[in-house]
Protein backbone atom coordinates (compact mmCIF):
# COMPACT_ATOMS: atom_id res chain seq x y z
CA UNK A 1 0.00 0.00 0.00
CA UNK A 2 1.27 3.71 -0.78
CA UNK A 3 0.54 6.49 0.81
CA UNK A 4 0.19 10.35 0.78
CA UNK A 5 3.58 10.78 0.37
CA UNK A 6 3.62 7.97 -2.30
CA UNK A 7 6.08 5.71 -0.07
CA UNK A 8 5.29 2.30 0.75
CA UNK A 9 3.44 2.28 4.00
CA UNK A 10 5.70 1.36 7.07
CA UNK A 11 3.85 0.30 9.90
CA UNK A 12 5.98 0.51 13.31
CA UNK A 13 5.26 -0.09 16.37
CA UNK A 14 6.24 2.01 19.47
CA UNK A 15 7.64 0.03 23.11
CA UNK A 16 7.95 2.32 26.15
CA UNK A 17 4.67 5.17 26.54
CA UNK A 18 7.21 7.20 28.62
CA UNK A 19 7.41 11.07 27.79
CA UNK A 20 10.42 10.55 24.74
CA UNK A 21 7.92 7.29 23.21
CA UNK A 22 5.10 10.16 23.64
CA UNK A 23 7.06 12.27 21.32
CA UNK A 24 7.99 9.67 18.88
CA UNK A 25 4.47 8.44 18.65
CA UNK A 26 3.46 11.64 17.77
CA UNK A 27 5.91 12.02 15.18
CA UNK A 28 4.95 8.95 13.31
CA UNK A 29 1.37 8.81 13.31
CA UNK A 30 1.47 12.82 12.16
CA UNK A 31 5.01 13.70 10.66
CA UNK A 32 6.64 10.71 9.37
CA UNK A 33 6.46 10.27 5.93
CA UNK A 34 4.79 7.16 5.41
CA UNK A 35 4.54 5.88 8.35
CA UNK A 36 1.78 4.58 10.81
CA UNK A 37 1.91 4.30 14.26
CA UNK A 38 0.47 1.00 14.14
CA UNK A 39 0.74 -0.44 17.82
CA UNK A 40 1.96 1.01 21.44
CA UNK A 41 3.31 -1.35 24.28
CA UNK A 42 4.31 -0.26 27.64
CA UNK A 43 5.32 -2.47 31.22
CA UNK A 44 2.55 -0.10 32.52
CA UNK A 45 -0.52 -0.92 30.20
CA UNK A 46 -2.58 2.20 31.11
CA UNK A 47 0.68 4.34 29.65
CA UNK A 48 0.18 2.25 26.47
CA UNK A 49 -3.45 2.41 26.02
CA UNK A 50 -3.95 6.76 27.29
CA UNK A 51 -1.17 6.77 24.39
CA UNK A 52 -2.78 4.65 21.90
CA UNK A 53 -5.95 6.44 21.83
CA UNK A 54 -4.69 9.60 21.43
CA UNK A 55 -3.52 8.94 18.05
CA UNK A 56 -6.67 5.80 17.46
CA UNK A 57 -4.27 2.80 17.45
CA UNK A 58 -4.13 0.01 19.48
CA UNK A 59 -2.49 -0.78 22.83
CA UNK A 60 -0.77 -4.64 22.70
CA UNK A 61 1.56 -6.75 24.93
CA UNK A 62 5.33 -6.79 23.25
CA UNK A 63 4.73 -10.18 21.79
CA UNK A 64 1.45 -9.44 20.01
CA UNK A 65 2.68 -6.27 18.95
CA UNK A 66 5.91 -7.93 17.27
CA UNK A 67 3.05 -10.13 15.35
CA UNK A 68 1.57 -6.85 13.59
CA UNK A 69 4.64 -4.67 12.85
CA UNK A 70 6.94 -3.97 10.08
CA UNK A 71 9.62 -2.20 12.29
CA UNK A 72 9.97 -1.61 16.29
CA UNK A 73 10.92 1.78 18.10
CA UNK A 74 11.92 0.97 21.68
CA UNK A 75 11.78 4.16 23.91
CA UNK A 76 11.09 2.13 27.01
CA UNK A 77 14.04 2.88 30.00
CA UNK A 78 17.39 1.92 28.75
CA UNK A 79 17.52 -1.23 31.14
CA UNK A 80 14.59 -2.68 29.49
CA UNK A 81 16.25 -2.09 25.93
CA UNK A 82 18.64 -5.27 25.68
CA UNK A 83 15.29 -7.67 26.75
CA UNK A 84 13.76 -5.95 23.79
CA UNK A 85 16.04 -5.52 20.92
CA UNK A 86 16.34 -9.39 21.61
CA UNK A 87 12.98 -10.13 21.26
CA UNK A 88 12.81 -8.04 18.26
CA UNK A 89 15.28 -9.37 16.28
CA UNK A 90 14.15 -13.10 17.56
CA UNK A 91 11.16 -11.72 15.80
CA UNK A 92 12.73 -10.82 12.38
CA UNK A 93 12.02 -6.92 12.77
CA UNK A 94 14.17 -4.04 11.85
CA UNK A 95 14.70 -2.03 15.45
CA UNK A 96 15.37 1.56 16.08
CA UNK A 97 16.57 1.87 19.66
CA UNK A 98 16.43 5.27 21.80
CA UNK A 99 19.79 5.64 23.39
CA UNK A 100 21.86 4.44 25.37
CA UNK A 101 21.23 1.36 23.44
CA UNK A 102 22.44 -0.68 26.37
CA UNK A 103 24.28 -0.31 29.47
CA UNK A 104 27.55 -2.29 29.41
CA UNK A 105 29.82 -3.25 26.85
CA UNK A 106 28.17 -7.14 26.90
CA UNK A 107 24.65 -5.79 26.54
CA UNK A 108 25.45 -4.03 23.47
CA UNK A 109 27.68 -6.65 22.04
CA UNK A 110 24.68 -9.05 22.96
CA UNK A 111 22.51 -6.35 20.63
CA UNK A 112 24.46 -6.35 17.77
CA UNK A 113 24.60 -10.18 17.88
CA UNK A 114 21.03 -10.58 18.18
CA UNK A 115 20.25 -8.22 15.47
CA UNK A 116 23.25 -9.62 13.01
CA UNK A 117 22.05 -13.38 13.77
CA UNK A 118 18.60 -12.37 12.37
CA UNK A 119 19.62 -10.65 10.00
CA UNK A 120 17.50 -7.51 11.43
CA UNK A 121 19.00 -4.03 10.92
CA UNK A 122 19.64 -1.91 14.17
CA UNK A 123 19.56 1.86 13.96
CA UNK A 124 20.29 4.00 17.49
CA UNK A 125 18.53 6.96 18.34
CA UNK A 126 21.33 10.06 18.32
CA UNK A 127 18.87 12.61 16.73
CA UNK A 128 21.88 15.31 17.27
CA UNK A 129 23.22 13.48 13.98
CA UNK A 130 19.90 14.61 12.01
CA UNK A 131 19.89 18.23 13.38
CA UNK A 132 20.51 19.96 9.79
CA UNK A 133 23.01 22.36 11.51
CA UNK A 134 25.18 19.60 12.90
CA UNK A 135 24.64 17.47 9.69
CA UNK A 136 25.97 20.63 8.09
CA UNK A 137 28.98 20.86 10.34
CA UNK A 138 30.06 17.13 9.99
CA UNK A 139 30.04 17.82 6.00
CA UNK A 140 32.20 20.40 6.46
CA UNK A 141 34.85 18.65 8.28
CA UNK A 142 34.74 15.44 6.40
CA UNK A 143 35.35 18.21 3.07
CA UNK A 144 38.38 19.32 4.92
CA UNK A 145 36.76 22.50 5.22
CA UNK A 146 38.63 23.00 8.35
CA UNK A 147 41.66 21.43 7.99
CA UNK A 148 42.55 18.90 10.74
CA UNK A 149 40.55 19.34 14.40
CA UNK A 150 42.48 20.18 17.19
CA UNK A 151 40.18 21.45 19.57
CA UNK A 152 36.44 19.94 20.27
CA UNK A 153 33.62 20.95 22.18
CA UNK A 154 30.27 20.15 22.75
CA UNK A 155 27.79 21.07 25.46
CA UNK A 156 24.41 19.73 27.20
CA UNK A 157 23.12 21.88 29.74
CA UNK A 158 19.62 20.19 30.25
CA UNK A 159 17.01 23.39 31.31
CA UNK A 160 16.67 23.74 34.73
CA UNK A 161 15.23 24.43 37.54
CA UNK A 162 16.30 20.42 37.52
CA UNK A 163 13.62 18.19 38.91
CA UNK A 164 16.13 15.67 40.67
CA UNK A 165 15.20 13.30 42.48
CA UNK A 166 16.79 10.42 44.98
CA UNK A 167 16.92 6.70 43.27
CA UNK A 168 18.21 8.28 39.88
CA UNK A 169 21.16 5.87 38.72
CA UNK A 170 24.25 7.65 39.63
CA UNK A 171 25.74 7.47 36.68
CA UNK A 172 22.89 8.86 34.30
CA UNK A 173 24.84 12.38 33.52
CA UNK A 174 27.84 10.13 31.45
CA UNK A 175 25.10 7.12 30.22
CA UNK A 176 22.40 8.99 29.57
CA UNK A 177 22.73 12.32 28.99
CA UNK A 178 27.02 12.57 27.95
CA UNK A 179 26.54 9.94 25.92
CA UNK A 180 25.26 12.53 23.09
CA UNK A 181 28.19 14.47 23.56
CA UNK A 182 30.49 11.34 22.90
CA UNK A 183 28.75 10.25 19.63
CA UNK A 184 28.34 14.07 18.28
CA UNK A 185 32.37 14.33 19.72
CA UNK A 186 33.53 10.95 17.78
CA UNK A 187 30.89 11.01 14.49
CA UNK A 188 32.65 14.66 14.24
CA UNK A 189 36.25 13.95 13.87
CA UNK A 190 36.01 11.00 11.05
CA UNK A 191 38.09 8.65 11.08
CA UNK A 192 39.80 9.46 14.59
CA UNK A 193 39.47 7.15 17.49
CA UNK A 194 39.18 7.94 21.29
CA UNK A 195 42.54 7.75 23.23
CA UNK A 196 42.15 8.92 26.83
CA UNK A 197 39.13 9.99 28.84
CA UNK A 198 39.81 12.10 32.23
CA UNK A 199 36.27 13.32 33.86
CA UNK A 200 35.64 15.70 36.78
CA UNK A 201 32.19 15.89 38.05
CA UNK A 202 30.61 16.81 41.15
CA UNK A 203 26.73 17.12 42.40
CA UNK A 204 26.70 20.88 42.16
CA UNK A 205 22.71 21.46 41.15
CA UNK A 206 21.47 18.98 44.26
CA UNK A 207 24.74 18.55 46.40
CA UNK A 208 21.76 16.58 48.80
CA UNK A 209 22.49 13.49 46.15
CA UNK A 210 26.09 13.49 46.09
CA UNK A 211 25.62 10.61 48.81
CA UNK A 212 23.21 8.54 46.58
CA UNK A 213 26.41 8.97 43.83
CA UNK A 214 24.02 11.33 41.96
CA UNK A 215 25.79 13.75 39.91
CA UNK A 216 24.52 16.57 37.83
CA UNK A 217 28.13 18.90 36.91
CA UNK A 218 30.73 16.91 34.74
CA UNK A 219 33.68 18.16 32.38
CA UNK A 220 35.09 15.00 30.34
CA UNK A 221 38.40 15.63 28.35
CA UNK A 222 38.93 13.07 25.81
CA UNK A 223 41.87 12.94 23.02
CA UNK A 224 42.20 11.11 19.95
CA UNK A 225 44.65 9.45 17.98
CA UNK A 226 44.80 12.82 15.79
CA UNK A 227 46.08 14.64 18.18
CA UNK A 228 42.25 16.39 18.48
CA UNK A 229 41.60 17.64 22.49
CA UNK A 230 38.43 17.55 23.06
CA UNK A 231 35.82 18.51 25.81
CA UNK A 232 32.52 17.27 26.57
CA UNK A 233 30.52 18.99 29.27
CA UNK A 234 27.09 18.41 31.04
CA UNK A 235 24.61 20.07 33.75
CA UNK A 236 20.90 19.40 34.98
CA UNK A 237 20.51 23.03 35.33
CA UNK A 238 20.57 25.74 32.72
CA UNK A 239 18.12 28.11 34.37
CA UNK A 240 18.09 30.23 30.71
CA UNK A 241 16.84 27.20 28.79
CA UNK A 242 18.22 24.21 26.99
CA UNK A 243 21.39 24.43 26.11
CA UNK A 244 23.29 22.31 23.20
CA UNK A 245 26.47 23.63 21.11
CA UNK A 246 29.40 21.95 19.29
CA UNK A 247 32.57 23.40 18.08
CA UNK A 248 35.33 21.73 16.24
CA UNK A 249 38.50 23.79 15.72
CA UNK A 250 40.97 23.18 13.49
CA UNK A 251 44.11 23.81 11.02
CA UNK A 252 41.98 26.08 8.86
CA UNK A 253 38.86 26.99 10.57
CA UNK A 254 36.23 26.21 12.84
CA UNK A 255 32.35 25.04 12.83
CA UNK A 256 29.72 26.13 15.50
CA UNK A 257 26.51 24.19 16.11
CA UNK A 258 23.72 24.55 18.00
CA UNK A 259 22.82 27.71 20.27
CA UNK A 260 20.24 29.07 22.30
CA UNK A 261 17.96 31.46 20.83
CA UNK A 262 14.81 29.45 19.28
CA UNK A 263 14.48 32.41 17.08
CA UNK A 264 16.21 35.46 15.35
CA UNK A 265 13.74 38.01 17.20
CA UNK A 266 16.16 39.85 19.27
CA UNK A 267 14.05 42.25 21.72
CA UNK A 268 15.24 45.53 22.53
CA UNK A 269 14.10 48.21 25.06
CA UNK A 270 15.39 50.12 28.08
CA UNK A 271 16.62 46.94 30.06
CA UNK A 272 18.48 46.00 26.84
CA UNK A 273 18.30 43.43 24.71
CA UNK A 274 16.14 39.76 25.45
CA UNK A 275 16.03 37.14 22.84
CA UNK A 276 14.05 33.85 23.78
CA UNK A 277 15.41 30.53 23.82
CA UNK A 278 14.96 26.35 23.31
CA UNK A 279 13.07 24.97 26.69
CA UNK A 280 13.06 21.23 25.99
CA UNK A 281 15.25 19.11 23.70
CA UNK A 282 11.95 18.34 22.04
CA UNK A 283 11.46 21.81 20.93
CA UNK A 284 15.02 22.33 19.99
CA UNK A 285 15.41 19.04 18.15
CA UNK A 286 11.86 19.49 16.63
CA UNK A 287 13.02 18.12 13.13
CA UNK A 288 16.03 16.18 13.79
CA UNK A 289 13.67 13.58 15.78
CA UNK A 290 11.30 13.13 12.81
CA UNK A 291 14.03 12.89 10.43
CA UNK A 292 16.00 9.86 12.59
CA UNK A 293 12.07 7.85 11.81
CA UNK A 294 12.10 9.23 8.42
CA UNK A 295 15.62 7.69 7.82
CA UNK A 296 14.69 4.52 9.61
CA UNK A 297 10.88 4.09 7.73
CA UNK A 298 13.69 4.06 4.42
CA UNK A 299 15.93 1.53 6.46
CA UNK A 300 11.99 -0.66 6.86
CA UNK A 301 11.39 -0.14 3.72
CA UNK A 302 14.97 -1.77 2.67
CA UNK A 303 15.91 1.72 0.94
CA UNK A 304 18.45 2.53 2.92
CA UNK A 305 21.31 1.17 5.65
CA UNK A 306 20.63 2.23 9.25
CA UNK A 307 22.23 5.68 9.54
CA UNK A 308 23.69 5.05 13.55
CA UNK A 309 24.45 1.38 14.07
CA UNK A 310 24.76 -0.98 16.91
CA UNK A 311 28.81 0.12 16.43
CA UNK A 312 28.33 3.79 16.76
CA UNK A 313 26.19 3.21 20.07
CA UNK A 314 29.02 0.90 21.19
CA UNK A 315 31.88 3.65 20.53
CA UNK A 316 30.04 6.05 22.71
CA UNK A 317 29.23 4.05 24.59
CA UNK A 318 32.94 2.72 25.64
CA UNK A 319 33.42 6.71 26.15
CA UNK A 320 30.86 6.79 28.90
CA UNK A 321 32.26 3.69 30.63
CA UNK A 322 35.85 5.21 30.22
CA UNK A 323 34.55 8.43 32.12
CA UNK A 324 32.97 6.88 34.58
CA UNK A 325 36.02 4.55 35.35
CA UNK A 326 38.24 8.06 35.23
CA UNK A 327 35.82 9.48 38.05
CA UNK A 328 35.81 7.01 40.08
CA UNK A 329 39.35 6.03 40.32
CA UNK A 330 40.56 9.93 39.93
CA UNK A 331 42.91 9.24 36.59
CA UNK A 332 42.96 9.43 33.29
CA UNK A 333 42.16 6.45 31.56
CA UNK A 334 42.55 4.76 28.41
CA UNK A 335 39.66 3.15 26.14
CA UNK A 336 41.58 0.63 25.18
CA UNK A 337 41.59 -0.47 29.34
CA UNK A 338 37.51 -1.26 28.40
CA UNK A 339 38.56 -3.84 25.90
N1 LIG B 1 17.29 11.18 22.26
C1 LIG B 1 16.89 11.98 23.21
O1 LIG B 1 17.02 13.19 23.12
C2 LIG B 1 16.25 11.40 24.45
C3 LIG B 1 15.55 12.25 25.32
C4 LIG B 1 14.97 11.67 26.44
C5 LIG B 1 15.08 10.32 26.69
N2 LIG B 1 15.79 9.54 25.83
C6 LIG B 1 15.96 8.10 26.09
O2 LIG B 1 14.70 7.46 25.89
C7 LIG B 1 14.53 6.40 26.83
C8 LIG B 1 13.25 6.66 27.62
O3 LIG B 1 13.36 7.89 28.31
P1 LIG B 1 12.07 8.65 28.88
O4 LIG B 1 12.55 9.97 29.35
O5 LIG B 1 10.94 8.59 27.94
O6 LIG B 1 11.73 7.74 30.15
P2 LIG B 1 10.33 7.56 30.89
O7 LIG B 1 10.68 7.06 32.25
O8 LIG B 1 9.51 8.81 30.76
O9 LIG B 1 9.58 6.42 30.07
C9 LIG B 1 10.05 5.11 30.00
C10 LIG B 1 8.89 4.17 29.74
O10 LIG B 1 9.41 2.85 29.60
C11 LIG B 1 8.44 1.97 30.17
N3 LIG B 1 9.05 0.68 30.44
C12 LIG B 1 9.89 0.32 31.45
N4 LIG B 1 10.26 -0.96 31.32
C13 LIG B 1 9.65 -1.43 30.20
C14 LIG B 1 9.63 -2.69 29.55
N5 LIG B 1 10.35 -3.73 30.02
N6 LIG B 1 8.87 -2.84 28.43
C15 LIG B 1 8.14 -1.80 27.95
N7 LIG B 1 8.12 -0.57 28.53
C16 LIG B 1 8.88 -0.39 29.64
C17 LIG B 1 7.98 2.71 31.42
O11 LIG B 1 6.76 2.17 31.92
C18 LIG B 1 7.86 4.13 30.87
O12 LIG B 1 6.57 4.37 30.33
C19 LIG B 1 15.82 6.38 27.68
O13 LIG B 1 16.72 5.46 27.12
C20 LIG B 1 16.36 7.79 27.53
O14 LIG B 1 17.75 7.89 27.68
C21 LIG B 1 16.34 10.04 24.71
Amino acid sequence: MRTDHGLPLVRLGLIGAGRIGTMHAGNIARHVPGAELAAVADARPEAAEKLAARYGTEAQDVDGLLKDVDGVVITSIAAAHLDLIQRAAAAGKPVWCEKPASLTLEEIDQAIAATDAAGVAFQVGFNRRFAKDFAAARRTVEDGGIGTPQLMRSITRDPGPATLRAGIPPWTIFRETLIHDFDTLLWLNPGARPVEVFTKADALVAPEYKNDGLLDTAVVLITFDNGAIATAEANFSALYGYDVRGEVFGSKGMVVTGGLPSSPLVHYDANGLRQQTFRSDEEMFRDAYVQELADFAEVVRGNAAPPVTGADARNALRVALAAIASYEENRPVRIEELG
